[in-house]
């Protein structure tokens, strides 16, 4: 099958079936001339580089209800945004969401440039959110390449080198089916597919429109691409984790800025590190001497390491604490909100 007929086969199709989706003006409106907002399509564009649409969404619409433009987040405290992106993970994007949008604010009168080559001079905006916010907010042909678009130019074309060695020759071949027509339209509708049908396991062939042009379904096997190398297990740490309670306030502390969760509030814990930590052992790290007790457990799971942190909890007082009540607890990372759940869920 020629690009041309991939591409009206796609195109086709988004048109029927694009997600609705709330920083979407969608295909009829595109057609019409009219575009996404510049800034909504850059924030989703972040929030999306780390997790799902059904996850990142109600994140989406709590910023635009309370930073309706890029002024607005410009003009907004660190902590506070910190706060409200508190569950998406990687916090760097937080730090570097603000300083992008306080250069577009200072520098650019507010408006985002509208090539690739000028957005990717903002601080803290890289190459594939400049690909991406110049197709879908400013209709530039550019190529926009996420991992919904490596699978689907793995399978269509049966592509043999493992990720991530083989990223440069699927990025290739993404290239080649770029048009000046449509091409905020082409890069969605990649991305729809790979959400909806060409899914990572259990893909729907039966409902693809590049069914008949796919190569990886022509082997039989189209769910064993993007082929992968072997990768190295992830090391696993232990910490403790401290709730020291005082009535209904938790003590927490905030991390340094640099590094992981780097700014983020947290509860007081132990280094994490390979070794299991003993009791007196943990206990030197608490952040008062009180009766601490054990009160289990949790798992999490980061990019580069897994962690089990041991939970300690005791009523007591300590100086330098950030006072929290409970039930704002929110606004702490996955990890400690986790934590702070379980050890406090037999306390009424
Ligand atoms: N994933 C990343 N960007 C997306 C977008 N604009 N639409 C749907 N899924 C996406």
């Amino acid at each position: 099958m020629s690009p041309e007929d991939i591409r009206a086969r796609l195109l086709g199709w988004y048109d029927a079936h694009a997600r609705d989706l709330p920083w979407r003006t969608g295909p009829a409106a595109g057609q019409a001339g009219l575009r996404s907002d510049p800034y909504r399509v850059w924030l989703s564009e972040v929030m999306l580089q780390q997790t799902t649409v059904p996850h990142a969404t109600p994140y989406f619409l709590k910023f635009t209800a309370r930073w309706p433009t890029v002024s607005d987040l410009a003009a907004a405290e660190d902590g506070e945004v910190m706060a409200a992106w508190a569950g998406l993970g990687y916090y760097a994007r937080a730090r570097n969401l603000l300083a992008c949008a306080r250069a577009v604010a200072a520098e650019h009168g507010g408006a985002f440039p509208d090539t690739e080559a000028g957005l990717l001079k903002l601080p803290g905006l890289g190459p594939y959110t400049a690909a991406a916010v110049a197709a879908i907010a400013f209709d530039r042909p550019t190529n926009v390449v996420d991992g919904n678009v490596e699978r689907v130019m793995s399978r269509l074309f049966a592509v043999e080198e493992p990720l991530p060695g083989g990223k440069p020759e699927l990025k290739r071949l993404a290239a080649g089916l770029v048009r000046e027509d449509r091409p905020g339209d082409w890069a969605q509708a990649l991305m729809d597919l790979g959400a909806t049908v060409c899914r990572p396991k259990g893909p729907l062939c039966d409902r693809c429109p590049l069914a008949e042009a796919c190569a990886g379904l022509a082997t039989g096997a189209p769910e064993t691409y993007p082929r992968k190398s072997a990768k190295p297990e992830r090391p696993h740490r232990h910490g403790a984790a401290f709730i020291l309670m005082r009535g209904n306030e938790v003590g927490l502390v905030r991390r340094p800025p640099k590094g992981l969760l780097g700014g983020m509030l947290a509860l007081p814990t132990t280094d994490w590190r390979g070794l299991g930590w003993d009791e007196a052992e943990a206990l030197a790290a608490a952040p008062a001497a009180a009766d601490w007790r054990c009160v289990g457990e949790v798992e999490h799971g980061f990019t580069h390491f897994t962690l089990t942190l041991r939970l300690w909890r005791a009523e007591g007082e300590a100086d330098g604490l950030i006072w929290t009540p409970r039930r704002e607890l929110d606004a702490l990372p996955s990890v400690f909100l986790k934590a702070a759940r379980a050890g406090l869920s037999n306390l009424l």
